[in-house]
């Protein structure tokens, strides 16, 4: 394998990779060579991710991935499989951050938030680990700081991404006896549609809202993708069951 391309002849799936950190991480393993499968909803942005990857050395397809859904989620990873016969690399990067007060949360917001932030990831990784223990391959989670850290008007999102760091560790647990490794990405403020986005709702303290926002600004998208790459490449093989805090150094003090 060329160093340059350190992703040369590996299947890998990237969750919510229409927009934000999916489709930076998209870009950076498609420059290493890999043969990429994109999934979200959208597949209208999902065609202009790849179009951006064109005159890169990877290969990128896409499909359908609703991450809500169990049976997409072991569609996506089926999808992968047979578009490049093997699977090394998951990426589980779809979520949705909405700021909601918790006395008003209804049970289908509370279900909604953790299918989509928590048993994506889940299900993602049930049914690719059968494929990535036939390739060596590894899990790279996409928490946040609100898997360490509480954010206000959060309760779902943040229970949500504490379970994501959760489940790293239980899958690099339950797999130690195997090369499977599995690792999480916990990012701060990115530029992604993500914060452009955001909404708060009516009457909230804003001064907690702010609390997540980091002294030294928004990472780029492509900044995170890196620490992703690198977690999923050969560089990390003995990094496992980690949890990395990417974050411009906000929770440091
Ligand atoms: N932007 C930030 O400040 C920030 C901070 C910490 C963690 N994160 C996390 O990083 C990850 C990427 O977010 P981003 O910042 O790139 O935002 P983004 O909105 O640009 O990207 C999120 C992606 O997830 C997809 N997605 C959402 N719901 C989905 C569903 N039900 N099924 C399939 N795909 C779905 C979106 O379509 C999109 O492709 C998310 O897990 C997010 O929670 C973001």
């Amino acid at each position: 394998m060329a160093p340059d391309l350190p992703f040369a002849g590996r299947s890998i799936l990237v969750t919510g990779a229409s927009s934000g950190l999916g489709a930076a991480a998209v870009r950076r393993f498609a420059a290493g060579g890999g043969l990429v499968h994109a999934a979200a909803r959208d597949q209208q942005r999902l065609a202009e991710v790849a179009a951006s990857c064109e005159g890169l050395p990877g290969t990128v397809s896409f499909g359908h991935l609703d991450v809500a859904s169990p049976t997409d989620c072991r569609a996506a990873v089926a999808a992968a499989v047979e578009r490049h016969g093997r699977l090394d690399v998951l990426v589980n990067n779809a979520g949705r951050h909405d700021f909601r007060v918790t006395a008003d949360v209804t049970d289908e917001q509370w279900a909604h938030d953790i299918a989509v932030n928590l048993g994506g990831a889940f299900f993602c990784s049930q049914a690719a680990i059968p494929h990535l223990l036939e390739t060596n391959g590894n899990i790279v989670n996409v928490s946040s700081v609100a898997g360490v850290v509480g954010e206000a008007y959060s309760a779902a999102y943040t229970a949500a991404k504490h379970g994501v760091v959760g489940l790293t560790k239980a899958l690099a647990i339950e797999h130690l006896r195997s090369p499977l490794r599995v690792n999480c990405v916990c990012p701060g403020g990115m530029d992604t549609p993500q914060v452009h986005d955001i909404e708060v709702p009516d009457g909230v303290d804003f001064d907690l809202v702010m609390r997540i926002s980091a002294t030294r600004g928004f990472m780029s998208a492509d900044s995170v993708a890196a620490v992703v790459a690198f977690l999923a490449s050969d560089d990390a093989a003995s990094v496992h069951g980690s949890v990395q805090v990417v974050d411009h150094g906000h929770l440091a003090g």
